[in-house]
């Protein structure tokens, strides 16, 4: 049976877009036939990480919104140009970068419709697994994402900023029915003890902790260029977003 997967944070840069891309690339290695789809129509971005230049599609995620197109027809198979050659394939289904695309949408939509394409997707890409990039924070439309996925990632940085509204998100999905939810921390200090960080989240969250993700030079110099787990598979971030995928299907 196919997975819808929510990957969310409570505030904006946390690395909601890297570890999407990155679980797409790492289910699509394991022969998976993965769907991703984003969500964060205010600021779009995973498609950059996917390498998706000019040769956009025609179609949007917000001409599916809007009723101009089917969802299938928004999809783009980006497999081809990851670098690499992964047994299964990853679909991407973007959001519009243009302006008034992005304006359109600013009061938001009709999250019925966007969770109508989440099942279409399945169906008609034939997926094993769905990802949804979201827009940070507490939304309507992320919340209504979450309510019908599988499993939720949610990620936080160990910042004093993150910590009270991730406890409002892990709360509200807890309520919402999400069956597996799991916390992601990123861009951890060098210097902080990983198992005693593990340890404080899991007792502050009532939650496991999928992965543990320091803070990476090598990410940073990637800059979204590229889908991490490609570019350095033998990484230990890459070991912990293996893991952290195993979590997500379990
Ligand atoms: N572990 C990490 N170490 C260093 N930089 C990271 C790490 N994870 C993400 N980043 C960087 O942080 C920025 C925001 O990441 P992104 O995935 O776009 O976050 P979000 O989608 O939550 O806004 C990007 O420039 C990305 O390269
Ligand atoms: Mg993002």
């Amino acid at each position: 049976m196919s997975q819808i997967i929510s990957v969310h944070s409570f505030r904006g840069g946390t690395g909601k877009s890297n570890t999407t891309a990155n679980l797409a690339a790492t289910f699509a290695a394991q022969g998976m036939r993965v769907g991703v789809v984003d969500t964060d129509i205010q600021s779009p971005g995973i498609h950059i990480i996917f390498g998706m230049g000019d040769q956009r599609p025609p179609h949007s995620l917000n001409d599916y919104l809007n009723g101009d197109c089917r969802i299938e027809e928004a999809a783009m198979d980006m497999t081809p140009g990851l670098g690499v050659s992964l047994k299964g394939r990853v679909f991407l289904i973007p959001s519009s970068t243009q302006i008034s695309q992005i304006t359109r949408f600013l009061k938001g939509y009709d999250v019925g419709v966007l969770v109508d394409g989440y099942e279409q997707a399945i169906k008609m890409l034939n997926l094993d697994a769905l990802l949804i990039d979201t827009h940070p924070g507490l939304n309507n439309e992320t919340l209504m994402s979450v309510s019908v996925s599988d499993a939720l990632a949610v990620i936080l940085r160990p910042d004093f900023q993150d910590y009270q509204g991730t406890a409002v998100i892990v709360d509200i999905s807890r309520r919402l029915g999400v069956q597996n939810m799991v916390l992601v921390a990123n861009k951890i200090p060098l210097n902080l003890h990983l198992d005693q960080l593990r340890t404080n989240l899991e007792t502050q969250y009532r939650c496991p902790v999928g992965a543990l993700l320091p803070h990476s030079e090598e990410m940073m110099a990637l800059g979204s260029e590229g889908v991490f787990v490609l570019r350095y598979p033998n990484h230990p971030i890459s070991a912990e977003i293996k893991r952290l995928a195993q979590m997500l299907l379990a």
